[in-house]
């Protein structure tokens, strides 16, 4: 069967752990040369040397946009032209509005806006170059509905699909398609730490979810392929829920 990512070269941002790494090893296996960037090595190095020989890991923190040059052009050099970008690189906040310093502002929209975007700018010359290409950003519920507490992580995220539509619509003349794919409560290893063996919290959590469950990275990686490939020609400047209904709940 041919893979639906067949002879792509794909670039996941945040791709050691989590979501990004389930990205990984689910677009290796629908045919694509995958590289995982991340700041985790030690995850990273566990990640590449059990997916598979399709993937590949580089220590890059994807605020420092010399690191983004220098890997691109290693990218590029060694597997060819990026097809499929997935920016998944991010951490939450729960800053206090009143007290937060400008300098931790700044840090968290570096990775969670400027970072997508100086991806982007890094890839999307040689997708025009080749008339086609998929930008995916996983974006989160709080773009569009927030919790209290979580500044301001919701405000990043919903720049972040301003961005999506920018692009998108920027984009589309040249064949390059840009989403976002927004998770909700996903069970990431992340997640399941920050219970801290809290099972009351946690059966909490999944209560107040449809499915009463929360979701597995494997889930937003099978969307994340579909997006991504081909069988969506027609999905640009799209937001793809994959949050198990928690976005239909009124409170
Ligand atoms: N897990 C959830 O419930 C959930 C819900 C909504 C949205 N999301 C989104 O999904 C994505 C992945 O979430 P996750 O739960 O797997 O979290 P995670 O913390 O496991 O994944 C984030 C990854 O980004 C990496 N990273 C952090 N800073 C970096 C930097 N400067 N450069 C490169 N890599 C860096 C981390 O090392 C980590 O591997 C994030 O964008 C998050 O906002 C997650």
């Amino acid at each position: 069967m041919v893979g639906r990512w067949e002879n792509r070269v794909a670039v996941v941002t945040g791709g050691a752990l989590g979501i990004g790494a389930a990205i990984v090893r689910a677009g290796a296996r629908e045919g694509a040369r995958v590289w995982a960037l991340d700041v985790d090595e030690e995850s990273g190095r566990k990640l590449a040397a059990t997916a598979g020989d399709a993937v590949r890991f580089r220590r890059v923190d994807v605020t420092d946009e010399a690191a983004i040059a220098r890997v691109t052009d290693e990218i590029v050099a060694e597997s060819g032209a990026i097809d499929i970008l997935v920016n998944c690189a991010s951490r939450d906040s729960n800053a206090d509005a009143t007290t937060m310093t400008s300098e931790a502002w700044d840090a968290l929209m570096a990775l969670d806006l400027r970072a997508p975007w100086l991806m982007s700018r890094a890839v999307l010359p040689g997708m025009i170059a080749r008339g086609g290409g998929a930008i995916v950003n996983i974006g989160s519920l709080h773009a569009i509905m927030t919790a209290e507490g979580a500044f301001p992580y919701g405000a990043a995220k919903a720049g972040l699909a301003g961005l999506t539509r920018s692009l998108a619509l920027d984009m589309g003349p040249h064949g390059v398609r840009v989403n976002t794919v927004t998770p909700g409560w996903v069970l990431s290893e992340r997640v399941a730490a920050s219970f801290d063996g809290d099972d009351a919290r946690r059966r909490a959590v999944e209560q107040t979810q449809p499915l009463r469950r929360m979701g597995t990275p494997d889930e937003i990686a099978s969307v994340v392929v579909f997006v991504a490939s081909d069988e969506a020609s027609f999905v640009t400047g799209a937001n793809w829920l994959v949050d198990g209904g928690l976005g239909a709940r009124f409170a």
